[in-house]
């Protein structure tokens, strides 16, 4: 059984006083820190870059898991991994217009910076499309919401698709795959999506928008 890991998303802090937002996170016991890049062109916002992740890893002893929501990320990878991220997710969907191998190559690359390469589905995009890459990742991300804003509501056919995934890497052999799942969630449904497979939680909202952090963290890990 693997380790479930809380990953509250800054999309939902005081983007004036995200320095605070992570030293409050880490003191309230979550695992890591969501972060999640939008460059204005993969999705409509745009929230931050690599200095900002920068910035942020000044506050925190926390791994950084950022979700790069963007454009040709491969020429990204360099900038966010000194900036120093721990986790480093590309879109399979701003991959696969380069066609070939270049969602495989980009994977390769962020491991070759020593850190946990991982690649992320959108709502759409069927599971198997990431089938040839899953020797070169560490995480599948699986959107539970269409990329670009928080506060959406869960879409509950994630629950099927963290099913098919965990059994596709089941079956190729990779056991301590991360599934993480993001977008919508809370309380009331993460029991689902860790039975169904997931054990990386995304929460936005259910954390910043509650009156009690902890309290909130600790929700969605026992749930
Ligand atoms: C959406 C982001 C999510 C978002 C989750 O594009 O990737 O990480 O912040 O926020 P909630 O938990 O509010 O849906
Ligand atoms: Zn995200």
């Amino acid at each position: 059984m693997l380790n479930i890991k809380i990953a509250p998303s800054i999309l939902a802090a005081d983007f004036a006083n995200l320095g605070a937002a992570v030293e409050e996170l880490e003191k309230n016991g979550a695992d890591m820190i969501h972060c999640d890049v939008m460059d204005g062109q993969f999705v409509h916002p745009i929230t931050f870059g690599s200095q900002m992740v920068e910035a942020i890893r000044k506050h925190t002893t926390l791994p950084l898991d950022v979700h790069l929501m963007a454009e040709h990320p491969q020429t990204l990878v360099a900038d966010f991994a000194n900036a120093g991220a721990d986790i480093l997710s590309v879109h399979y969907e701003a991959c696969r217009k380069f066609g070939g191998r270049y969602l495989y190559e980009t994977l390769q690359m962020i491991r070759s910076y020593g850190k946990k390469s991982g690649v992320v589905i959108s709502p759409y995009t069927h599971v198997s499309s990431i089938h040839s890459v899953l020797p070169v990742c560490d995480m599948v991300l699986l959107m539970s919401v269409v990329p670009g804003y928080g506060g959406q509501k869960f879409k509950p056919e994630t629950l099927d698709r963290i099913a098919e995934l965990r059994e596709m890497a089941d079956v190729e052999g990779f056991y301590d795959l991360d599934i993480e799942v993001d977008g919508g969630i809370n309380e009331e449904n993460v029991g689902a999506i860790k039975a169904a497979g997931a054990n990386v939680i995304v929460a936005g909202s259910a954390v910043f928008k509650s009156a009690d952090m902890r309290a909130a963290i600790e929700a969605l890990r026992n749930r």
